[in-house]
């Protein structure tokens, strides 16, 4: 059993000798390491020592093992070595414009929308604004001129908060605090995420996007809210997009409006997607009501605006041809990956 040992410890010197690179490290391994390597078949051997002798050859035998392992981690580590400087000083050179094989994510269609939205406007003069998603009653409602227990309020019902707070059901919420903050005059988009508590289904979402936009200024009519609704949608839709307005009810416009698109599916002829009308509804809007003003600091009989209420959900929907509201928040890289990489 010693000279066996002895054996090994010179067998594995030598063959170290001339592990020079890493596949040769490993074939060492494997011949003294390895299920049939040398120590293994000692350990075999050990069964039939005798048994007064079996304890300390064990222990040799452990000790020949933890050496030739550490020897192989210094080998190892040597190795490395001598090949990350072979390549530093190496003269060959890599093509980095190579395609790589990296996996990149893409960005939610939402996003991409939302920036495109955002550059459009950002071009026109209007700055971007960020706001809260929990927000309280007098944000989201009253300082809206909509009171306590009125009608308006059973369209959107939403999360509430054990500290009365809520979840926002609408960008609108943020008016009050950007009239506050800029005073007039005053252009500004503000998208968010907004929240209602809906039953789900192929059209509608307790989680949507929608992106608000406020300009305030002496002199401002429906004409410029005309004009700057069609001027975004026909950049979003790389055409000329019809618009038409109908008379709509929000209680902080008046008057209000509901801005319909020609349908971009069938381009206004009637097909499933407009239910034959050749119409789509996008963009309620309107004139900001006198009392919204007030609330916001600012003087209605000085200053006139508009608002409009883009639903960004439904306008990723139509851009992208998405038919199903649900593909938004589902996770389903399937589906959310097909999107153009910013
Ligand atoms: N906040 C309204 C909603 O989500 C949409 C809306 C309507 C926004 C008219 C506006 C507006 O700014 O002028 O139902």
């Amino acid at each position: 059993m010693e000279k066996k040992i002895a054996q090994i410890i010179d067998n594995f010197a030598e063959a170290a000798k001339n592990a020079t690179d890493s596949a040769s490290v490993e074939k060492l391994r494997v011949a003294f390491l390895g299920k049939k390597g040398e120590i293994s078949e000692l350990m075999k051997d050990l069964k039939s020592a005798p048994s007064e002798q079996k304890k300390a050859f064990g222990q040799k035998i452990n000790q020949l093992k933890k050496d030739v392992e550490a020897r192989l981690v210094e080998l190892t580590a040597t190795i490395e070595q001598k090949e990350l400087e072979a390549l530093i000083n190496s003269t060959e050179s890599y093509d980095v414009t190579m395609p790589s094989r990296v996996e990149t994510g893409s960005y939610h269609p939402i996003t991409l929308i939302q920036r495109e939205v955002e550059d459009i406007f950002a071009a026109m003069g209007f700055t971007i604004e960020d706001y809260d998603e929990i927000v309280d009653d007098y944000h989201c409602f009253e300082a809206l001129n909509i009171p306590k227990h009125h009608p308006a309020r059973d369209m959107q019902d939403t999360y509430y908060l054990d500290n009365g707070q809520l979840l926002k059901t609408h960008t609108s919420a943020a008016q009050n605090a950007i009239m506050r903050k800029y005073g007039a005059p005053l252009r500004a988009i503000f998208p968010g995420r907004c929240f209602r508590n809906e039953a789900i289904d192929a059209c509608h979402e307790n989680t949507f996007f929608q992106m608000e936009g406020i300009m305030i200024d002496k002199d401002i009519s429906i004409s410029n809210l005309i004009y700057f609704m069609k001027t975004m949608l026909s950049e979003v839709f790389q055409r000329d997009v019809q618009v038409r307005l109908r008379p709509g009810f929000f209680p902080f416009v008046e008057p209000g409006f509901e801005l319909d698109i020609s349908c971009q599916v069938c381009g206004g002829t009637g097909c499933p997607s407009c239910k034959n009308s050749g119409w789509l509804e996008l963009c309620p809007c309107g004139m900001i009501h006198p009392n919204v003003l007030t609330a916001g600091g600012i003087d209605p009989e000085e200053y006139t605006g508009f608002a409009f209420g883009l639903g960004l959900t439904r306008l990723a929907m139509m851009k992208y041809g998405v038919k199903d509201i649900r593909t938004f928040n589902s996770g389903n890289l399937k589906a959310l990956s097909q999107f153009e990489s910013l």
